[in-house]
């Protein structure tokens, strides 16, 4: 089998001979970004899904597993840089013009993961200890002017390498690991053993030109690429069906290692808004189909958010179900029983149900049945008995080819908030005593009843904790239980959850009044409600922000029969308009008080927060707020806070905003990354001259 490139370079695999093949395509007219494909002048693969019969002859199939020789051969000049998988064993000249370089690859791997890379480009290198010892040469591979955008990638590998042998056990398998970055790329990144190609977008980060998110992503996405060495690699997916089996499992793992590093409230409540804001319309939708797909016809179209972030939820809920230690109990099954095969999602659960004695049959829905499941539950104080009694209903909604859906295996983690704000001990009828404050109850049927015993008083119920699976919940709160909740639930995913459920609710009030042509106004609590979160000096500035900001647009019209967006950003922006001049005094505090002198990455929260209330604050179209983002704007010295200005302006029309874009773009006009920031604010602007700018 051979690899060709234009003449100038060739690979061959599974064998060390050298061929001689110009193929009949030409590369730079493969635009498709799969099979072999040229990017500035370096060449590059990408294999996954079907991407190597665009290459040559082969059994195309990721259950193809062998161990892989790779030769590459290519002008020196123009490519002095071959990469491919395993460990480089050998390099020299074919001719006076032509270099060569030989990896071997140990293990057996699936086609998808082969990779080659014939480049110019330079790296950045570090050295990692495996905890049993073995030495790793680490490269990070970038154009060679990006080199100083590469120290965050490098960093981040590390934390991922160690992260995972804490964590789960697995340990890095060869003595290199490389990571190469290229601008033009369909996917975030791919895992091809050993040799990582990545998105540039996913590695290049440097405090000017990268904002805090970015380096959040970056580390995400080498934690995700890393993690797939296990969750991918060694035991890899027989075929494209079982795609979640790896990539709910890696997306599950990555999420995991991002609570690890930063926040985990915070980082939880943002996965789960992403999940609801892009994986809850597909499910609600005529493209709704099951983490684990029945058919497809073009593989790279099921790339989707089901797959990737449902499937993320449904692996977390085993973790919910099993506890971490079941769960990791797990993972070490699986790896040992299935390491260095091709398996399907049944094969995991099984070893999850294995490692733990328990019995998961009817978990397996969570793989076939498309839809987001709804959960109703209701709440009853006995007072004679002193015992609260929820009635929990499970069904979910037809879906385009599954009319009929049976209850799904759900676990439903709560707890029993009393007056003092405090959690009740939790004992369930028939138990001898309470046990722990907060439970996860496994919902197996169409309807069931739990009673707890020995409640004094009426609780409020803090519900889905954590949110502990992936379906909409229905509980009839009071607006005060709520507004209780928000302020003392000791779960921080409740605590945020009750401010959301709380706003909507005012943006559909509003949102009704306005239709029939009623005066707005704002209730005096909900500003009450976030004057207390902005001036709670104890909370973490992340979780503030997030406490601050109001269901999205979409989130609003997810919620509304017959929609008329442009009716809901009225009130919403109504809302924000109020909550900006009611409370002008202490947005501006916290915008002084969330200063940060030299950047460092844990001030994040703070900037994040600073940078909410500049926005909030531009809401009011006085001078001070405009030249204030136009100063930030200007003397920033990271991303995040030129970005800060850039937002709180972009719906502004104005001098300091003509100033601040200009100068922006000037600066940054040979940079495509930070172009295609400016780009995405320009276009999102609401003033009318968007369109022609
Ligand atoms: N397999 C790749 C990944 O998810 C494709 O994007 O990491
Ligand atoms: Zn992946």
């Amino acid at each position: 089998m051979s690899w060709m490139a234009n003449n100038y370079a060739c690979m061959t695999s599974r064998t060390a001979s050298f061929w001689k093949w110009k193929p009949s395509w030409s590369l730079a007219a493969n635009t498709s970004l799969m099979g072999l494909y040229a990017s500035n002048g370096n060449l590059f693969t990408q294999c996954e899904p079907e991407g190597f019969r665009k290459i040559t002859y082969y059994l195309d199939r990721p259950d193809v597993m062998a161990k892989f020789t790779t030769t590459i051969v290519a002008d020196k000049q123009k490519l002095p840089v071959l990469l491919s998988n395993g460990n480089k064993v050998g390099e020299g000249m074919v001719d006076k013009k032509r270099h060569w370089v030989k990896w071997v690859d140990p293990y057996k791997k699936s086609l998808p993961v082969c990779a080659g890379c014939l480049s110019k480009l330079s790296a950045l290198r570090s050295q990692y200890v495996t905890a049993r010892g073995r030495n790793v040469l680490l490269e990070i591979w970038t154009e060679p002017a990006d080199q100083d955008k590469a120290a965050h990638a490098l960093e981040s590998l590390k934390h991922a390498m160690k992260w995972d042998e804490e964590r789960f056990g697995p340990e890095y398998d060869l003595d290199i690991y490389m990571i190469v970055a290229v601008g033009d790329f369909n996917m975030g990144a791919m895992e091809n053993k050993g040799l990582n190609i990545f998105n540039t977008k996913y590695v290049l980060a440097r405090q000017d030109t990268a904002t805090d998110s970015d380096f959040h992503n970056v580390e995400r996405v080498i934690g995700h690429e890393y993690f797939h060495n296990w969750t991918g690699n060694r035991v890899t997916c027989r075929d494209w069906f079982q795609l979640s089996l790896k990539e709910g499992l890696t997306v599950f793992r990555d999420q995991e290692f991002g609570a690890d590093m930063s926040s985990r409230a915070v980082k939880r409540i943002e996965d789960v808004k992403a999940l609801r804001a892009m994986q809850f319309p597909e499910d609600a939708g005529p493209m709704a189909h099951p983490i684990r797909p029945d058919s497809y016809i073009e593989m790279n179209n099921f790339y989707t958010m089901t797959v990737y972030e449902k499937g993320a939820e449904v692996v977390r809920m085993y973790q919910t179900l099993l506890g971490r230690d079941g769960f990791r109990k797990g993972m070490e099954l699986y790896f040992r029983r299935h390491d260095g095969q091709a398996v399907t999602c049944d094969e995991f659960r099984a070893a999850m149900a294995d490692a733990n004695g328990v019995d998961l049959t009817q978990f397996a829905l969570w793989y076939s049945q498309a839809g987001t499941p709804r959960l109703q539950v209701e709440g009853r104080y006995s007072p004679a008995e002193q015992s609260y009694t929820l009635t929990v209903r499970q069904s979910t909604p037809a879906t385009p080819g599954q009319p009929d859906k049976q209850p799904l295996h759900i676990p439903l983690a709560l707890g029993l908030v009393g007056a003092d704000g405090h959690d009740l001990p939790l004992q369930l009828e028939g138990e001898a005593q309470p046990q722990g404050t907060t439970r996860v109850l496994d919902i197996k049927q169409a309807e069931q009843r739990f009673t707890f015993i020995h409640v004094a008083a009426e609780p409020v119920p803090s519900l889905l904790r954590g949110f502990s699976a992936p379906v909409r919940l229905e509980f009839d709160w009071r607006d005060d239980q709520l507004a209780f909740l928000m302020a003392h639930d000791s779960d921080s995913f409740s605590r945020w959850e009750a401010g959301q459920t709380l706003a909507e609710r005012l943006l559909l009030r509003l949102l009704a009044e306005q239709a029939a042509g009623q005066t707005l106004t704002l209730p005096e609590a909900f500003v009450t409600a976030f004057r207390a979160v902005l001036k709670d000096e104890l909370a973490d500035p992340a979780f503030k922000a997030l406490m601050l900001g109001l269901p999205s647009e979409s989130d609003l019209l997810e919620l509304v029969d017959d929609a008329d967006p442009e009716q809901i950003h009225r009130v919403r922006t109504f809302v924000l308009d109020q909550l900006a001049a009611a409370l002008r005094a202490e947005w501006r505090e916290a915008y002084e008080l969330n200063q940060t002198r030299d950047y460092r990455p844990q001030d994040a929260g703070k900037r994040d927060l600073k940078n909410r209330a500049l926005g909030m604050l531009n809401r009011l179209g006085d001078s001070w707020s405009a030249t204030t983002a136009r100063k930030q704007g200007q003397d920033a010295d990271n991303m995040t806070d030129q970005m800060g200005a850039m937002l709180a302006l972009r719906d502004r029309a104005g001098l300091e905003r003509e100033e601040c874009y200009a100068a922006f773009a000037c600066r940054w006009q040979h940079d495509a990354l930070v172009m295609d920031k400016y780009f995405a604010l320009v276009a999102g602007s609401q003033l009318p001259d968007t369109r022609s700018r």
